[in-house]
C-alpha cells in the first residue's frame, strides 16, 4: 500500500507557481515608447478602470502596494494617539502597522477556524469608547461576515476599512470585497491572484474620501488639481507620501487585469478538487478543511487544511516536504508579536488563532496547477495518515 506512490519519487509540487498572461511585455514595451514612466500615467488610467469595471467601486487608486492603501487609510481614518483600532490577530503586520503608525493602540480579535476569517462575535466585548477603526481581512479571499461587521460599527460611528489584499475577484453577497466598507484595500504581489510584483489598490464610493486619497497619494500635495487644469501650481494641503505607482507596474498589471477571469476560474476548480479529495479524510476525523459561508464567493487564493496537533502538523508538513511537496503555514499570532507586547504585554489568550498558527497548512495553489499534482498532494497526505 505504501509503495504505492513511490513511482512519483521524483515529482514535486510548487507551492506557487506564477502565471502570467503573455501581454505583459508587450504593455511595458508600449509604456516605454509613449511616457514619461512615472505614475499617473495612460497604464494607470487603464488599471483603475478595469478596477471600477471589476469591483464596481466607485473609486479605485492604483497603490504602490496595499501596504500604502492601508497606510493611506489609517490617514484617510484622521487616527489620533490613543485610538483603538480592531485587527484579526491572524494576519499579516500590515493590516494593523499602517493604523498604529499614525499612533493607534493595536486590538486583536480571535477569528472562525473554518474561515480564519475576525470572528465578528467577539467584536462587541473589544470595543471602547476609543475605538475608532475594525479592519476585517478576507483571509484565503473569503468574505467575512459583512452585514454583523457593519452592523456593530454603524451606530457606534466606528469606520470599516477592508483588508481585502487577498481578495481580488472574490464577493459577498454578490458585492466584491473592499467595496463594502467605508474604504477597501488590494494586493497585486507576486504571490496572490492577479499580480505585478509589488503593487496595490484603494477603493471606496465615497467621492470626498476619494478626494483626498489623491492628495495622500501624491505626497500630501494637491498634484492631480494641476494635472486636471484646476490650478496653476500645485502645494503641500495635507499628510501624505509616495504612494503612486511606476507606468511601468502599471502596464505590467493592466495585462493581469484583462485577463482577472483566466486567472482566478483555474484555482477555483482546482479550489473545489482539494474539497472533493481530502473531504472523505476530514469525515473520518484526520483532519479539517478549510469552508466558504453560503454568503461568499471565493476566488480561491488558499486552500488551507488544519490538523489537532502541532507535532502531527508539523510531521505532516515534513513528510510532504520529503515527497517534493510544497507547503507552508501561515501568520504568527500578533497579539504575541514582540511590537504587539509593547501595547499589551499580558494579551488575553485567543485559542482560535493560536491553535491555527501551529496546526493549519497551506496546500500548492496556483493557476497552473494540474489535476496530476493536486492528485499526488492528497496522495501523499492520505498516505501520511494511513501510517
Ligand atoms: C492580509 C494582508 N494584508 C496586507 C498585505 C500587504 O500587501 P502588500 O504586500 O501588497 O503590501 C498582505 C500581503 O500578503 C496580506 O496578506
Amino acid at each position: 500500500m505504501l509503495r504505492q506512490y513511490a513511482v512519483k519519487e521524483n515529482m514535486r509540487v510548487d507551492f506557487n507557481k506564477l502565471s502570467y498572461t503573455g501581454n505583459e511585455i508587450k504593455y511595458i514595451q508600449k509604456a516605454m515608447d509613449g511616457s514619461p514612466l512615472q505614475g499617473g500615467g495612460q497604464f494607470m488610467n487603464v488599471c483603475e478602470f478595469l478596477l471600477r469595471r471589476i469591483t464596481r467601486a466607485k473609486n479605485a487608486l492604483l497603490t504602490t502596494s496595499c501596504t500604502s492603501a492601508l497606510d493611506m487609510a489609517a490617514i484617510m481614518c484622521n487616527i489620533e494617539p490613543g485610538d483603538e483600532v480592531i485587527a484579526p490577530s491572524y494576519t499579516f503586520v500590515s493590516t494593523i502597522n499602517s493604523f498604529v503608525l499614525r499612533g493607534a493602540r493595536p486590538v486583536f480579535c480571535d477569528v472562525h477556524p473554518d474561515t480564519l476569517n475576525i470572528d465578528e462575535t467577539k467584536l462587541a466585548g473589544l470595543i471602547t469608547e476609543r475605538t475608532k477603526v475594525i479592519v476585517p481581512v478576507h483571509y484565503a479571499g473569503v468574505a467575512c461576515d459583512m452585514d454583523a461587521i457593519c452592523a456593530i460599527a454603524k451606530p457606534r460611528n466606528i469606520a470599516v476599512v477592508e483588508d481585502a489584499a487577498q481578495a481580488f475577484n472574490a464577493y459577498y453577497k454578490g458585492r466584491h470585497l473592499g467595496t463594502i466598507g467605508q474604504i477597501g484595500t488590494l494586493s497585486f504581489h507576486s504571490t496572490k491572484n492577479v499580480i505585478a510584483g509589488e503593487c496595490g489598490a484603494l477603493l471606496t464610493n465615497d467621492d470626498a474620501l476619494a478626494r483626498r486619497a489623491n492628495y495622500i497619494r501624491e505626497k500630501g500635495t494637491n498634484r492631480i488639481d494641476f494635472v486636471d487644469g484646476k490650478i496653476d501650481k500645485y502645494t503641500w494641503i495635507d499628510y501624505g507620501s509616495s504612494y503612486i505607482p511606476s507606468e511601468l507596474i502599471a502596464a505590467f498589471l493592466s495585462a493581469q487585469l484583462e485577463q482577472a477571469d483566466e486567472l482566478t476560474q483555474p484555482r477555483i476548480e482546482a479550489w473545489g478538487r482539494y474539497a472533493q479529495m481530502l473531504s472523505p479524510l476530514e469525515e473520518e476525523g484526520k483532519l479539517h478543511l478549510c469552508k466558504i459561508p453560503p454568503y461568499a464567493k471565493t476566488n480561491a487564493h488558499i486552500f488551507f487544511i488544519y490538523l489537532d496537533e502541532p507535532d502531527r502538523a508539523r510531521a505532516l508538513h515534513s513528510y510532504l516536504k520529503e515527497r517534493g511537496v510544497s507547503t507552508n503555514a501561515h501568520y504568527q499570532p500578533l497579539h504575541t508579536c514582540p511590537m504587539a507586547l509593547k501595547f499589551n504585554p499580558h494579551p488575553a489568550s485567543l485559542p482560535v488563532v493560536e491553535k491555527i498558527a501551529q496546526t493549519m497548512l497551506r496546500l500548492p495553489m496556483y493557476a497552473s496547477i494540474t489535476e496530476a499534482e493536486q492528485s499526488y498532494v492528497c496522495d501523499c497526505i492520505k498516505e501520511f495518515f494511513a501510517r
